[in-house]
């Protein structure tokens, strides 16, 4: 666990990071799968496991059964990630690659259990699961006893839920436990409520460890006696956070990891007084997916500035234009130089670039002295797309 940096917003806040984003596999799910594959006994145990996970639980069970020495069968939806599916392969495991979403994925993992007689390694909705879970909640007490306030992703809850029994156990009826959500997987909240498993659509978040359907039985059973609150945060709250958590911490997060910080930069609720604990849940970030990230955090902190300018099509014009930018300390990024472009006259030239600038205090600056000294130049806003999802190679009619 370490002490958070000042992040903007949170300055006066006493924030630790507990890293689990550093764990082998990079995510928790190793814990929850030892303790279950420890508890099994030694006849179960010989004939291997099985379990389906979209990705951080496979790596998990794939490690564990490695430690193990036992056989492991993992299955995986066709459109799991090629990355996490290398990576529970080069644990050892037998990856199967079956079905087209993580559902189908399950039922036949659990008709593979049955034929075969072997484990099948839940995900979240199992004691001795939520128990290796939980012994994150024990470590960051035992680390800061004076912990006022815990918060965490919850997908299908079996991490917050053993987190919350650690917690009640060892900080007291006053420590506040926070579960954090992406807007398109809004399951804890309706649950919290209604006392029982809500069941949402299937989500859309790039959050891929938090795109869970419902909040298992037990851990809700858990949560709610915890008296769990549910916060909410959106894609692009969640993008910034992890953007943050590069550059100002570096550390690696993956949505699911950096939700909670998204959740304490963007509160549902009054922020918990005194030292917070934010989870850091995992770091098994696709590249592709990172590469936006990066590109949606340099938008939302103001880091980008694209300009658009009409020129004279004459020898030494772009130059001219460029060095102002130079001379202000903006790098170009991008530049587009057309002369067919629509809307120009046949003696000028539309061009069109991207600077890096320190941020929009600089951005204005340089727009000020473009202006006074007479080019006439316009922003043009950027769009920091992010998607709702990991890139999957499925075609479009089969998402669901
Ligand atoms: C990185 C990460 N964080 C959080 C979670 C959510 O855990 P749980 O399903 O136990 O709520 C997951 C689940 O896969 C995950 O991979």
């Amino acid at each position: 666990m370490i002490r958070a940096p000042r992040f903007p917003g949170l300055e006066s806040v006493e924030l630790y990071l507990k890293l689990e984003n550093l764990q082998w596999t990079g995510s928790f799910k190793l814990r929850g799968a030892l303790n279950c594959i420890a508890h099994l006994p030694d006849d179960r145990l010989r004939r291997g496991v099985v379990a389906a996970s979209a990705g951080n639980h496979a790596q998990g069970v794939a490690y564990a059964g490695r430690a193990k020495g036992i056989p492991v069968t993992i299955v995986m939806a066709r459109t799991a990630s090629p990355l996490k599916v290398a990576a529970t392969r080069s644990l050892g495991a037998n990856v199967i690659l079956e079905g087209s979403n993580y559902d189908e994925a399950k039922e036949f993992a659990l008709a593979l259990a049955r034929r075969e007689d072997r484990a099948f390694i839940p995900a979240f909705d199992d004691p001795m699961v939520i128990a290796g879970q939980g012994t994150v909640g024990l470590e960051i007490l035992e680390a800061l006893p004076t912990t006022a306030a815990i918060i965490g992703g919850v997908g299908g809850g079996g991490l917050l839920a053993g987190v919350a029994v650690a917690a009640r156990a060892l900080g007291g009826p006053k420590l506040r436990i926070i579960g954090v959500q992406p807007a398109g997987v809004d399951s804890l909240r309706p649950a919290l409520e209604a006392g029982r498993v809500v069941t949402v659509a299937p989500p859309r978040t790039f959050a891929d460890g938090l795109a869970t359907r419902e909040v298992g039985r037990l851990p809700l059973e858990i949560l709610k006696a915890a008296r769990v609150e549910g916060w909410v945060v959106d894609d692009m709250e969640i993008a910034r956070a992890s953007f943050l958590l590069l550059e100002q911490a570096k550390i690696l997060a993956e949505g699911a990891g950096s939700a909670p910080l998204a959740g304490l930069l963007n509160p549902s609720g009054p922020l918990p007084e005194g030292p917070i604990v934010a989870i850091i849940s995992g770091g098994n970030l696709d590249p592709f997916v990172l590469d936006r990230v990066l590109w949606y955090g340099l938008v939302a902190e103001g880091r980008l500035l694209r300009l658009r300018t009409l020129l004279r099509d004459r020898p030494g014009q772009l130059n001219s234009f460029l060095e102002v930018a130079a001379r202000e300390g903006a790098n170009v990024r991008q530049i587009h130089h057309e002369r067919e472009a629509p809307g120009r006259g046949p003696t000028e030239v539309r061009v069109e670039v991207e600077l890096e600038v320190e941020g929009p205090e600089h951005a204005r600056r340089l727009l000020d002295v473009y202006r006074t000294a007479g080019w006439g130049v316009e922003t043009v806003p950027l769009v920091a797309d992010l998607g709702t999802e990991p890139p999957r190679a499925e075609p479009p009619s089969s998402r669901k």
